[in-house]
């Protein structure tokens, strides 16, 4: 956490003409011309549920208002009708459409429905009118979790280290400025609108790393969280705060955090109290605690179990949830320490508690087993907790790929983890043991870093819209097809665009993942980028530090040796088939083979390649493949709006420089390591 956040660019913009991503005037138009009829009967509803009606009313409203269309009685042949009725539906989320007789229909059983319903009709434009997408047989549409979550890692005032948004890539805060939060929201309504368009519904408005004065949202500061709340609620989303284990102490001068005291339990149960009683449907409290720096219970000899259930009695008569994350290691490994591994932790702090976490915790884990990498094999922790409600979380940030300065999309990759199973082929997958689907039923969501500041474009790269975009789309359906939704994303933001136009972002975009990886840490070894900054190569950055990130690279081979029969015995954490397919240099994924193992660079991979010839080559083509996307861009740019096509050209010259240190450090780094040349002769330094 001390390691400082890029906060040079791009500039906070004062009073920005925000950027509408992909809810542009343009995408209503279809169903803003047409007669649309919207019935919601008068009900007992929840505070939340009936502002979310209004919220469709007034969405209907002004979009017939901008395109030309009518709000009409039921009666009065709308062409549209969206209405709440009282069927079995028990998922308040859930809608169903159909189309007949020129009609069509949208049925929720709450406007909740009723609104992601709205956006579903918006997405499809045109064709949700026509018969085309929406055929006589009523579909049903409803989320694969009932949490989907973003977590802001924005800070109240600029860290003096971290910037405000650690590890954000867009500038300042949308929440917050000059240490108060903004007297202005609106830019956070419009924030609201687009993550319900997406499929989003709680956000912690909080970073995980909670110093004084965020402590203070639980104090003095709480009135903050109401307006913030308040600006949420209406696009049905709730609203969660990052807490520091050490409260009981900075608000309630308190001698201790145990969690067995009496004392720090009434202080918890009080504070759930006060924000419950300000905020009825608040989501609950996000805690990262005894990891890297943060107070937690180990200091009083409790278990992470022990802190996670002294909060979630604090919050459980009030409905709350306690996310309780993961991502807990020793940062201050000596990196002599051959025996300690890293990938380890999370499994080992937390799968001996499966079972005993209250049932409104849930475990929040991140989908790999060190942080967020470009490749990296996914996080046994997530499989080994049936009894617990455990949340996969990803980040839409980009911290290690690319700070929002090149252009990666990350559909492929989320979309790919998501898809892994567990327990080999047809078992249950990453996104079913989050969902609830998994072995032991229990759901906890997702959860994802958000990649938002306060930026013109929102995150700085127009182009990484389309992650959080795609990141809203897959928590409400994660087999979703991530390309097709970039084309949606690319339809609805970019509505101007010719076929050719939009043909050159699907290309610079569909395979920009693999593309990264090319030219970045090669075959799962993790990191060689610049400490702190996590942007640009530096191969040993990382190699003598406390952090627990090496990879060992010597004049012989490269990679760790994390198998049972030589290594850290790391694979001995999945279930079968995976411990022996990772054991083995045999069947190990050639993108996993340094994850897992240390390799002379000879080692012939299963593509027929030595790592060492794959090490040059794929560095040579991704350099190719990022000048392709420019040539293509540079091509099409003038398609685009001046703003946007400014700001890409701009972030490609940042791309092509650094993707450029990226081929010749890392080829050059294995060159001088190996003594060993590239058969084709290319230029290495
Ligand atoms: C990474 C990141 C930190 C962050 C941490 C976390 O280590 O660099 O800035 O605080 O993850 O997920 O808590």
């Amino acid at each position: 956490p001390e390691e400082h956040n890029d906060v040079s660019t791009p500039a906070p913009v004062a009073d920005p003409a925000v950027h509408p991503a992909w809810l542009p005037d343009a995408a209503f138009a279809p169903l803003g011309s047409r007669r649309i009829a919207v019935e919601i009967p008068a009900r007992d509803w929840s505070t939340l549920s009936a502002q979310v009606a209004q919220t469709v009313r007034a969405e209907v409203a002004a979009a017939v208002a901008t395109h030309g269309g009518a709000v009409v009685d039921a009666s009065d042949a709308p062409d549209v009708a969206l209405v709440v009725i009282a069927h079995n539906d028990q998922d308040p989320e859930a809608f169903t459409v159909a189309h007949g007789g020129g009609v069509t229909r949208v049925t929720a059983a709450d406007p909740r429905g009723l609104l992601y319903g709205l956006f579903h009709l918006v997405r499809l434009g045109e064709a949700a009118f026509d018969g085309s997408a929406i055929g006589e047989d009523v579909e049903r549409h409803a989320p694969a979790t009932a949490l989907r979550m973003l977590d802001h890692w924005d800070n109240i005032a600029v860290h003096p280290v971290m910037g405000q948004v650690e590890r954000g890539y867009s500038g300042g805060s949308i929440f917050y400025r000059d240490g108060v939060v903004r007297e202005d929201l609106t830019r956070v309504a419009r924030y609201a609108r687009l993550l319900a368009a997406s499929g989003i519904n709680h956000v912690a408005v909080n970073n995980v790393n909670v110093g004084p004065l965020e402590t203070r949202l639980l104090g003095d500061l709480l009135p903050d969280v109401v307006r913030i709340a308040d600006v949420f609620r209406p696009y049905g989303i709730q609203t969660h705060v990052s807490v520091s284990w050490a409260a009981p102490g900075r608000l309630g001068g308190l001698e201790t955090s145990d969690p067995f005291d009496a004392g720090v339990q009434q202080w918890w149960a009080d504070a759930a109290d006060r924000v419950w009683a300000a905020i009825p449907d608040f989501g609950g409290f996000v805690i990262k605690a005894d990891s890297e720096g943060q107070p937690g219970p180990f200091v009083y000899g409790r278990t992470h179990a022990d802190g996670a259930n002294m909060l979630a009695a604090a919050v459980a008569k009030h409905g709350g949830l306690i996310h309780w994350r993961a991502f807990v290691y020793n940062h201050e490994q000596n990196w002599r320490d051959r025996k300690t591994d890293r990938a380890k932790a999370a499994y080992q702090h937390f799968a001996p508690y499966d079972g005993t976490f209250a049932e409104n915790v849930v475990v929040q884990i991140k989908h790999g087993p060190l942080d967020f990498q470009v490749r990296e094999a996914t996080s046994p922790a997530i499989a080994a907790m049936p009894n617990t409600r455990v949340a996969a979380e990803f980040q839409v940030t980009t911290e290690y790929l690319g700070h929002q300065k090149h252009a990666v999309y990350l559909g492929r990759m989320w979309s790919e983890l998501l898809s892994f199973p567990y327990w080999g082929e047809g078992s249950a997958t990453m996104a079913d043991i989050a969902t609830g689907r998994g072995p032991g039923g229990r759901a906890g969501g997702f959860a994802a870093v958000s990649n938002v500041g306060d930026d013109v474009f929102w995150t700085g790269h127009p182009f990484s819209q389309a992650n959080l975009y795609a990141w809203g789309r897959l928590t409400w359906d994660p087999t979703a097809d991530p390309i097709a939704i970039l084309d949606e994303w690319i339809g609805l933001t970019f509505p101007g665009l010719s076929a050719a136009g939009r043909q050159v972002v699907h290309a610079i975009l569909d395979e920009s993942w693999e593309t990264y990886e090319m030219y970045t840490a090669p075959l799962g070894v993790c990191f060689m980028v610049y400490p702190h900054s996590h942007y640009g190569p530096s191969p040993d950055g990382y190699e003598y530090t406390p952090w627990g990130t090496y990879h060992f690279a010597d004049r012989d081979g490269i990679g760790v040796d994390r198998t049972v029969a030589t290594g850290s015995g790391y694979t001995a954490q999945y279930p079968a088939p995976w411990a022996s397919v990772y054991e083995s240099l045999d069947t190990v994924p050639d993108e996993l083979v340094l994850f897992f193992h240390h390799v002379p660079y000879t080692h012939v991979l299963r593509s027929g390649k030595t790592v060492i010839q794959h090490v040059y080559d794929t560095h040579f083509e991704g350099l190719e493949r990022v000048e392709a996307s420019i040539a293509a861009w540079e091509a099409a740019a003038a398609e685009f709006p001046a703003d946007v096509a400014g700001r890409v050209t701009e972030r490609f010259a940042e791309q092509l420089g650094s993707t450029t240190d990226w081929r010749d450090i890392v080829n050059t780094y294995f060159l001088r390591k190996s003594g060993l040349p590239d058969e084709q002769g290319r230029r290495i330094y």
